[in-house]
């Protein structure tokens, strides 16, 4: 049985969960964090919901040999796809990034209109306007696909003038639609948040589902007595499926001083 002090899991299909770990770790900084990146089977934003729940269920599963207290799914696709199923199966507190980033959307839009970017998997579940609705019945939500920016991101390519271009084509069309709002729904966009500042002009919000993920947990700790009283030692810890050594230094980039090793597992055999 987990308690209090163990460690919250993190999980996404590569590095852009780190993105989200790193708004935990702002915000809650004394919680322990294991994470998992699933970086032999990414990307998931091009896979069926079918294989997403099943990887998802096989890391849970991992993640629970670390005595998890809490899941955090910081992958969009995977919490577009799963975190609906998995959160019956699982009897730890489990959340993902869209419902955060959909209630501060419906929160911050002032002309209703809500522009969405994400991975094909996440534009085509729905579960955004779906989600923005709920808390927004009038809201006008426009999704966009946006498939190239995830290799952009991983070859560095943050500020780099082909990225600019892809993105002028791809929001071009929410441009059209006056949105007031953008979400940034895949992990790895709030790293191109100024190349899509640029873009979009300052009066468009952009917003980061990130940043009230943390915020969510946060809150969710402290009314389930979860709230870590005594930080472990090794506070934060690094588990991926493969390329152990380039997660690391990646890593570097978004989290220094925090990523230090990266063990690789096995993630098939859970
Ligand atoms: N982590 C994924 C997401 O937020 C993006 C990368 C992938 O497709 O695996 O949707």
């Amino acid at each position: 049985m987990a308690d209090r002090n163990s460690p919250v899991g993190v999980f996404d299909s590569g590095i852009g969960g780190l993105t989200v770990a790193r708004e935990i770790i702002r915000q809650i900084p004394d919680e322990p964090i294991v994470y998992f990146g699933d970086t032999a089977r990414l990307p998931y934003g091009s896979k069926s919901k079918d294989t997403i729940i099943r990887y998802s269920r096989q890391i849970i599963r991992f993640l629970k040999t670390q005595n998890v207290k809490a899941i955090v799914i910081a992958c969009n696709t995977a919490s577009a796809y799963a975190l609906e199923t998995v959160e019956k199966e699982t009897d730890v507190p489990i959340i993902g990034v869209v419902r955060s980033g959909a209630h501060m959307a419906a929160q911050v839009t002032r002309n209703g209109r809500i522009g969405v970017i994400g991975t094909a998997g996440t534009i085509k579940s729905g579960i955004y306007g779906d989600t923005i609705r709920q808390f927004k019945p009038d809201a006008e939500v426009f999704g966009k696909a946006c498939p190239l920016f995830v290799p952009l991101v991983e070859e560095g390519l943050w500020h780099d003038s082909v990225t600019e271009e892809i993105a002028s084509r791809y929001v071009s069309e929410l441009k059209g639609k006056f949105i007031d709002t953008l979400v940034m729904g895949c992990t790895h966009y709030p790293l191109i948040r100024g190349t899509l500042r640029k873009i979009m002009g300052e009066n468009v919000t952009l917003v980061n589902p990130a940043y009230e993920t943390a915020i969510e947990l946060k809150n969710m700790l402290r009314e389930q007595g979860l709230t870590c009283e005594k930080t472990p030692e090794e506070k934060y810890q690094f588990f991926v499926s493969d390329q152990a050594e380039e997660f690391t230094s990646f890593a570097k980039s978004i989290l220094p001083e925090v990523v230090k090793e990266t063990k690789k597992i096995a993630i098939e055999e859970f």
